[in-house]
């Protein structure tokens, strides 16, 4: 019996057996509590002086990140709570790109503070509602102090692809990544009447361990990480017109088992010069159409390939999906699911198609395309690892990139907006009504939190740092931040640490949100845990157990 209440002495039972529930403060504390260890586990690697964290999954791969949405995704926590701030931390990345360990650190000290006024008696509803104030007047001050730049502004761009990679295990290449990040993005951008609009998707990331990160490289085009399928095609087709081919240029097996009888061996021949007619068939109805390039999404038969090789057309096989989209946009081709359809103006335009080596390997180039938004980054590093992190780091630059391209508005960081909210709320909170007060107060306290933790992951003392911040702040100096080079309270926006606005403004309303959604439960009931079944049953046995007879 999991719960139950007494009604003139009977048990009324309302949740299934096996179920558990935890209510009231009880529920509260352990929701907070587990928001809170999550918090805890990304603080430390906030900041570039922040560490990285060496995860180890089910498997046995290794990833090396400081990345709070990687930590945190593989991390594969259990909880519902810590699972919530996982799916905070996720929203942050899809949304604005960066800042995924701050939103995570800031909501789990708001939480911590809400803590301390339950402690004290106050309502959780209370706590909320001095929250929400407290967010909006956050909110306008970020609005107000918030620089205004041209988005077409290489040189602006490049300074905060550069403090987005600050903490990040590339940033001694980061000069070179950010040239290519900005320039990426102002390729892609569209405007539509004064406003821009960046789709990341049309940027094609392609990573390749070998060299090192200082080769990575910008190409206008698309590049393939696979390689042309015979070694009779041309390695390099100049005017290239590119069918994309969604089906098999083989026979298709049937999806019955078929058997032939052959007697003699003048059959065989017989049916092997059918398959080989039906595969000629097909390469003729490509060529017939004036294509040189055929970029196929799935396999191409051995005779098939040597037909296309006589044709002089060069192929490529198993083209990813979502490459094979790209290209679409790219070249102006239409994809193909049954050749018979094949008509010329469905073939694309490029200027150039080329195999090229990189490394040990070799890579298909499609530059000169007939859409000159379509681009590549190539990234190049010395090990599968450098690679993988680069990617993820340039994920982040890339966002940032194009959160100011779209909205073009910069703070400078260290944790100086912080300190300018927290003291502006300090005094707002003064307007507001007794309790509400004491919880916009805390929520000034908890923006504070990201400042000393940047202090205390360079090593510094917070305390020290935070005071000096603060009197900074007082004189009016809104750009005072943590400069964790230097170890000391100095002028951000001197320094060129600089970050989107939107960044900043979604760190706050996604914490926000997340603390107080949390702040709201006070019951958690959870349904018994499903047993696996204990050896793997075959449908008979499912079906005597689910039998009506039994
Ligand atoms: N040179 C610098 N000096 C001081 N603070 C810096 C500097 N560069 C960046 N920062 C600050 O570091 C913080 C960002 O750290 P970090 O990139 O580790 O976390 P995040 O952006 O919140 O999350 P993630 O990048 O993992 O998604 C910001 O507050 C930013 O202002
Ligand atoms: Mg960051």
């Amino acid at each position: 019996m999991s719960e139950a209440s007494q009604v003139a002495g009977v048990p009324v039972l309302i949740l299934k057996e096996g179920s558990s529930r935890e209510s009231g403060r009880e529920a509260q504390r352990a929701n907070i509590m587990a928001a809170r260890i999550v918090a805890e586990a990304v603080k430390s690697s906030l900041g570039p002086k922040g560490m990285d964290k060496m995860l180890v999954d089910s498997f046995g791969d290794v990833t090396i990140t400081s990345d709070g949405k990687t930590i945190l995704d593989e991390m594969d926590v259990q909880h519902p709570v810590a699972k919530m701030m996982v799916e905070v931390a996720k929203a942050q990345d899809s949304e604005v790109g960066d800042g995924t360990t701050s939103v995570v650190v800031l909501a789990g000290e708001l939480l911590g503070k809400a803590q301390d006024l339950m402690e004290k008696n106050v309502h959780p509803t209370i706590i909320i509602e001095g929250f929400r104030k407290a967010e909006e007047k956050a909110l306008e001050v970020l609005e107000r102090i918030a620089v205004p730049v041209n988005p077409e502004d290489k040189e602006a761009l490049k300074k905060v692809a550069m403090t987005s990679m600050a903490s990040k295990l590339v940033a001694e290449s980061r000069d070179k990544l950010a040239e290519i990040a900005a320039s990426a993005v102002l390729r892609v951008a569209r405007k539509v009447e004064d406003r821009y609009t960046v789709v990341l998707y049309d940027i094609l990331v392609v990573k390749k361990a070998g060299e090192s990160l200082a080769d990575t490289r910008l190409i206008d085009g698309i590049v393939l990480d696979k390689e042309v399928v015979h070694p009779g095609m041309p390695k390099r087709v100049e005017k290239a017109k590119i069918a994309l081919i969604e089906c098999p240029l083989e026979i298709e097996k049937t999806e019955f088992d078929s058997k032939i009888f052959i007697e003699n061996p003048e059959q065989m021949e017989a049916f092997l010069k059918e398959e080989e007619r039906m595969l000629e068939e097909m390469v003729e109805k490509i060529a017939g159409k004036g294509a040189n390039v055929v970029l196929c999404q799935k396999g191409i038969d051995d005779a098939a390939q040597h037909f296309l090789a006589r044709k002089g057309i060069l192929a490529v096989r198993r083209v990813k999906k979502s490459d094979m989209e790209r290209l679409a946009k790219a070249t102006g081709a239409r994809i193909i699911t049954n050749l018979d359809d094949l008509k010329e103006d469905d073939l694309g335009c490029a200027e150039l198609v080329e195999e090229r080596k990189i490394g040990d390997d070799k890579m298909v180039f499609i530059e000169g395309c007939r859409n000159p938004r379509s681009v590549t980054i190539l990234i190049r590093g010395a090990t599968e690892r450098v690679v993988d992190e680069a990617e993820r780091s340039l994920h982040d630059a890339l966002s940032v990139v194009r959160d100011v391209v779209q909205e073009p508005k910069i703070l400078a960081g260290g944790g100086a907006p912080e300190m300018e909210m927290a003291r502006q709320l300090r005094k707002y909170a003064e307007s507001l009504p007794g309790k509400e007060q004491l919880a916009a107060t805390k929520y000034a306290e908890a923006l504070e939190a990201i400042p000393a933790t940047l202090a205390q992951n360079a090593g510094l003392d917070p305390i020290d740092i935070l005071s000096d911040l603060r009197a900074r702040h007082e004189k009016g100096e809104v750009w005072a931040g943590v400069d964790v080079i230097e170890g000391k309270v100095n002028d951000m926006e001197k320094l060129e640490v600089l970050e989107p606005l939107t960044v900043k403004k979604q760190i706050i309303k996604s914490a926000t949100e997340a603390s107080t959604m949390i702040l709201k439960i006070d019951d958690v009931i959870a349904a018994a845990k499903m047993k696996p079944p204990k050896t793997p049953k075959g449908p008979e046995e499912y079906k005597s157990e689910t039998s009506p007879a039994e």
